[in-house]
């Protein structure tokens, strides 16, 4: 028995005892997740959303399953616990009453907005930066592109990546252009870069720091700016469009959740993303109170390493937490973050690794929730 360096600076961190932590074998993990961070899983830290269409519906695909889910821990076991009442629970729940940063509002207006019952609209969100939307989102539209579908990747975020995971189709080009959305005036038809994959990839764009305050001021006061551009495209009836944001409240999160007929939360197995959970969670509701197209949010977990007990016990914690609303999980493997050097993702890079395996687990799990989407809009119009 012995505990790691990682769970005694957690302890330190959180007021527990070393001396209760036990190593368990693999066959106990699920279980022993529990019973080791009591204060995880006993807690109702993640003041998690309210139950979503998904959660009703019958599952449509299994997401990667390769570690058992979590046997039940019965509540008098998490009470019955010797931890200080001051540790992880405490913070947890403090967290998930704090203030989550304003979202950013939007004035009323008085206008309609645009018909896209036509699209499938995911937002990739988080709260926390790095934690791999970008990859995500490129490496997932390009597993729904080889699938078959239509797909559309959108850049909202100013740090102008989501192009570089693509490969252009066009031969004679190495890399995507990044002409991008910040550049007024342009249909986003055109504007749009096919990728081999037969996604259509709009950049963000560049666009100095003199001049990107005029345009999320211009977001923030047309909060159907998004929604006006996608409809004007010529879309086929069930495309999928998969929108990068940044991490955090903004003006293009707000532009993203408008449309969204999924949220795709992606999170690592860390105590700081378990933590922001509360968040973004609150950060969803905000920007999409009261609208009827939403269907719900679903989880990936990112970056998951099986080498790391705390990792891997989140995970179980996670898996226990989000229910049906998990999508899948994403190991971390190198080749994920290798691929962009070759500006492509892991799907053209590595088509045999782990992680597009996990990918392509994700993107069959999200093709099933986006059946369920396509229930709650019709019902909704
Ligand atoms: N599953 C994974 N395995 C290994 N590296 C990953 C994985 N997912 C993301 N990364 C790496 O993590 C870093 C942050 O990813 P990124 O997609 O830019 O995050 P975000 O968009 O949330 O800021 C990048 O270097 C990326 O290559
Ligand atoms: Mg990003």
């Amino acid at each position: 028995m012995s505990a790691s360096n990682d769970i005694r600076s957690l302890f330190k961190q959180f007021g527990g005892q070393p001396e209760q932590y036990q190593e368990f074998t693999r066959d106990d993990s699920a279980r022993g997740s529990n019973v080791r961070w009591p204060l995880l899983s006993g807690s109702k830290p993640a003041a998690m959303p309210p139950v979503s269409a998904f959660e009703a519906a019958p599952a449509v695909a299994a997401p990667a399953a390769e570690v058992p889910a979590p046997a039940a821990v019965p509540q008098a076991q998490s009470e019955a616990s010797d931890w200080s009442p001051a540790g992880l629970r405490n913070l947890l729940a403090k967290l998930a009453d704090a203030p989550v940063p304003a979202p950013v509002s939007a004035p009323v207006v008085a206008q309609e907005l645009p018909d896209l019952g036509h699209l499938r609209i995911i937002a990739v969100v988080s709260s926390k930066g790095g934690v791999g939307k970008t990859t995500l989102a490129a490496s997932l539209a390009s597993a729904l592109g080889r699938a078959g579908r239509q797909v559309v990747a959108v850049d909202l975020d100013p740090q102008n990546a989501l192009h570089h995971h693509f490969q252009p189709a066009d031969t004679q080009a190495n890399v995507m252009e990044d002409a991008g959305i910040v550049q007024a005036g342009q249909p986003w038809q055109e504007m749009g870069r096919l990728s081999e994959d037969g996604v259509l990839v709009i950049a963000h764009g560049m666009l100095d720091e003199q001049r990107r305050p005029e345009f999320e001021h211009g977001l923030q006061h047309d909060p159907l700016w998004l929604a006006r551009h996608l409809a004007e495209m010529d879309i086929a009836e069930g495309a999928i469009v998969v929108i990068d944001t940044p991490p955090g409240p903004s003006v293009y999160l707000r532009q993203a959740l408008s449309v969204a007929n999924l949220a795709m939360v992606v999170s690592l197995a860390d105590p700081a993303s378990y933590t922001s959970l509360p968040q973004v969670d609150k950060l969803i509701a905000a920007y999409t109170q009261g609208r009827d197209t939403f269907a719900g949010a679903s989880y990936v977990i990112n970056q998951v390493d099986h080498s790391r007990q705390l990792n891997k016990d989140i995970t179980q914690i996670l898996r226990g937490l989000l229910g049906k609303r998990l999508l899948g999980i994403v190991h971390r493997d190198q080749s994920i973050s290798e691929a962009l050097a070759y500006n492509r993702n892991v799907l053209g890079y590595d088509p045999n690794g782990r992680g597009c395996h996990d990918i392509l687990d994700c993107a069959q799990a999200l093709i099933g929730r986006l059946a369920v989407v396509t229930a709650v809009t019709a019902d909704a119009q």
